[in-house]
């Protein structure tokens, strides 16, 4: 039996309570397995499209559904389904929790009380944060971390959790270029040995552009869909970005310039 679509939204529009239309007529299907990109610039409703399909947010009009579930009527087989790292995350620490403990979080939130964790949660947790080169941290408080390396333990968080989709929201930001690369890396040989679904928010497609196979380009309606090298298209960049968008063609790649994130290569 063919699955379901990965995702589906049918003229989902979404405005939040002060009125604010901040996703329009959004029509659009993504198979599954897939590394999906989210990108666009900055209020273009990447982070609404995310929350929108998690069923944190209700479109007024239009209807999503994620790997076949309502985001609405079925919000919890979602929730179930999906491990979710959310953009600049608020955990507000008031005990000084490790780094073990956060990552292992993922695993134990899914449990019902009195959620202790079991061998294989330690494990898995583990293995989760060597991923990302953290596990010699791992007895270390996370709220004396570094920006980069507190986002690599959320990605592991992430990664020791289970259910067929990570949806990520800017996992990069903020990060060095040691960071980003053991995040990218974990990310996609994690997604090429599981075939777990990925969906990614970020502003800059060149770290992940050989990873990534669909991708949504946003300006709070839908500009662009497709492979990394349909979207870099000299008409649908300048919709996005204005007309300072450029596209290059060098070697068998294109590279697109824009003010907002750079460099892009496909
Ligand atoms: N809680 C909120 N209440 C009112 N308006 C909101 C709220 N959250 C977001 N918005 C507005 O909705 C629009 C889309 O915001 P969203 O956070 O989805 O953008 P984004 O693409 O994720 O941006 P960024 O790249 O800055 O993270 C923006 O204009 C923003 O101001
Ligand atoms: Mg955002």
């Amino acid at each position: 039996m063919k699955s379901a679509p990965l995702l589906e939204a049918n003229n989902v529009s979404v405005r939040y309570a002060n009125g604010e239309v901040a996703l329009r007529n959004l029509t659009f299907q993504v198979d599954q397995p897939s590394f999906v990109a989210i990108v666009g610039p900055n209020g273009s409703g990447k982070s609404t499209l995310l929350k929108t399909a998690l069923g944190l947010l209700e479109p007024y009009q239009g209807d999503m559904r994620v790997l076949g579930f309502d985001t609405i009527s079925q919000s919890a087989s979602i929730r179930k389904r999906v491990r979710y790292v959310p953009q600049r995350d608020r955990i507000q620490l008031t005990v000084p929790l490790k780094v073990k403990d956060i990552a292992v979080m993922g695993r134990l939130l899914k449990k019902s009380p009195p959620r202790s964790a079991s061998d294989e949660d330690i494990n898995r947790t583990h293995e989760a944060l060597e991923m990302v080169n953290m596990d010699e941290l791992s007895d270390r408080p996370f709220n004396e971390l570094s920006g980069g390396q507190r986002q690599r333990v959320l990605v592991a968080r992430a990664l020791a959790g289970e259910g067929p989709l990570m949806m990520l929201d800017e996992p990069l930001a903020g990060t060095d270029a040691e960071s980003q690369n053991l995040i990218v890396d974990a990310l996609g040989e994690y997604h090429k040995d599981t075939g777990v679904n990925v969906i990614m928010v970020t502003h800059d497609l060149n770290p992940i552009h050989t990873l990534v196979k669909d991708v949504l380009m946003m300006k709070n309606s839908l500009v662009g869909i497709g492979t990394p090298c349909d979207v870099m298209d000299p008409k649908v960049l300048e919709k996005v970005y204005g007309p300072g968008a450029r596209v290059l063609e060098y070697a068998g790649h294109r590279y697109c310039v824009t003010r907002d994130s750079g460099v892009d290569r496909h």
